[in-house]
């Protein structure tokens, strides 16, 4: 009897590439069941599909079996070469972990019948299906544009979680590019939410089923919502790590906000009963105000963090991050959504914006182990993933945006000038388009950070609006143009 995953991957097994076998064995030593259950967390978003063969349920075995077989599939991806590569890699992975959670794992054990079969199974699925030699299939291909002798330029869906940066002096076409990379990822039913700087994406989509999040509604997110598995101290932790990067607080000016922020999230029956109410800004300016001071260095901390606090309920920030008729987390990756950032006139307002709502939506990853694909768009990204000199450790949204693909979040960041955004993120996306650009000490970083030849980046500065050069993840370079 195979599992219903098995069952799946046996009906679908013309998407599989290769596979590999490993037996794994129950070492004596005691068993960290934390550990397995990250193990199989691990197994699970590690690209990594895997069947357990002759074994009824998903897990390892952990009680009474002592030996179980993985048989581990790959993807047919985009390169046979890279797949079998990310295979290699993704099997010393999982050999690692199960080590480390206290079980051996053994290559060289001789297949038992189960796994004989369903190896033989797959074997003449294989020889049947004559695709795979052929070109990846077109399905689940987003077009971005054609070559300058018409020929269509696509990627897959997965390759856009290697994410992809958009560079070009202004008014050479990028928001326009990305808007019809949007349409084109939204046509395949996934979602996008786009960080709308300067309010132009309503108008470049014309997608009806967008939502549109804006200062003027009482409509948006709540960030002091938390996960109902989660523990509300846990997102204090989270929303400290916020504030602070975007607020910029001392350690004092912390320590106040924190205590605010519990006494806040008490008084509403958090942490406490199963009865609570939702926590507002409002209640946590209460919450600072509250707080008795003993000393002159905490008065001028709590009246630093008073103000800085106050400004989101006084601002728009208010309708978009506290908002009573609001977009949950859980279901951000299950909407498409334009928040319009140009209406806040603040630039820390907007920062503010991205960070918060990047912030929460990588710990709901997280905590639901939601893998869904999911487009997120930030324009002027200097402002959030800024240059930094190698020595200085890098910003949250830095951090987040490299933790992010894991989740196979896709994130395009967008900006003019390449050196003006984080080098080491810059030399990290798998996909870069650059419109017409002129300055020469931009190309040389092109040059050393992104791969781009010399040569292709003469004609940068004479590209025409719309037309880019564009540099996939297998390093091949084209001149593109979206009309
Ligand atoms: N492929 C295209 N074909 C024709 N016109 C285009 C194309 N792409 C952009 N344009 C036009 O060029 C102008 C600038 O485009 P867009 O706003 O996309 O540039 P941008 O690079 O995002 O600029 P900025 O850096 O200022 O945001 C717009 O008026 C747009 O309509
Ligand atoms: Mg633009």
């Amino acid at each position: 009897m195979y599992n219903p995953f098995t069952t799946k991957v046996i009906k679908d097994g013309i998407r599989w590439l290769a596979f590999k076998t490993f037996t794994i064995k129950k070492l004596q030593k005691e068993i960290n069941i934390e550990l397995v259950s990250r193990l199989n967390y691990e197994l699970i978003n590690s690209s990594v599909n895997f069947v357990i063969v002759g074994f009824a349920k998903a897990g390892l075995p952990l009680f009474g079996r002592t030996v179980a077989s993985y048989l581990i599939l790959y993807e047919w991806g985009f390169k046979k070469k890279d797949a079998l590569n990310r295979l290699k890699k993704s099997c010393e992975r999982v050999k690692s972990l199960a080590r480390m959670v206290g079980f051996d794992i053994d290559e060289s054990t001789k297949h038992d019948l189960n796994t004989f079969d369903l190896i033989s199974m797959f074997l003449t699925k294989l020889d049947d299906f004559p695709r795979l030699d052929l070109n990846p299939s077109q399905s689940g291909q987003i077009k971005i544009g054609k070559t300058l002798t018409g020929e269509e330029v696509s990627l897959a869906l997965e390759d856009f979680f290697k994410h992809f940066a958009v560079l070009g002096e202004t008014g050479s076409g990028k928001s326009t590019f990305v808007s019809k990379i949007v349409k084109n990822w939204s046509e395949l039913d996934q979602h996008y939410l786009i960080f709308d700087w300067h309010g132009e994406y309503m108008k470049l989509l014309n997608d009806n089923s967008a939502l549109l999040v804006t200062p003027e509604q009482d409509f948006g997110f709540d960030i002091f919502e938390y996960p109902t598995t989660a523990d509300p101290f846990e997102h204090i932790d989270l929303l400290m790590e916020v504030f602070s990067e975007s607020f910029d607080l001392s350690v004092s000016q912390q320590y106040v906000l924190r205590i605010a922020l519990k006494k806040a999230y008490t008084e509403k029956g958090h942490g406490m009963s199963n009865h609570t109410k939702p926590v507002t800004v409002d209640d946590v300016i209460k919450a600072i105000n509250e707080i008795r001071t003993y000393s002159g260095w905490e008065q001028e901390s709590k009246l630093a963090v008073l103000r800085r606090v106050s400004k989101i309920a006084d601002t728009g920030l208010k309708n978009l991050l506290n908002a009573s008729q609001k977009v949950g987390f859980d279901n951000l990756t299950k909407e498409n959504i334009i928040i319009d950032l140009g209406k806040l006139s603040d630039d820390y307002a907007k920062i503010f914006v991205i960070e918060a709502i990047v912030r929460i939506l990588y710990n709901y990853r997280l905590a639901r182990k939601i893998t869904e694909p999911h487009l997120l768009v930030i324009e002027e990204a200097r402002n959030v993933v800024p240059f930094r000199r190698q020595e200085e450790p890098p910003r949250m949204m830095e951090r987040l945006v490299e933790e992010l693909r894991k989740f196979n979040e896709s994130v395009m960041v967008v900006n003019q000038l390449p050196s003006t955004i984080s080098q080491e993120l810059l030399s990290a996306v798998g996909n870069i388009a650059v419109f017409r650009l002129k300055a020469d000490i931009e190309q040389d970083i092109l040059v050393k950070r992104c791969g781009f030849e010399k040569e292709i980046l003469k004609t940068l500065s004479n590209l025409s609006i719309g037309q880019a050069i564009f540099r996939g993840h297998n390093g091949l370079c084209k001149i593109i143009e979206y009309r």
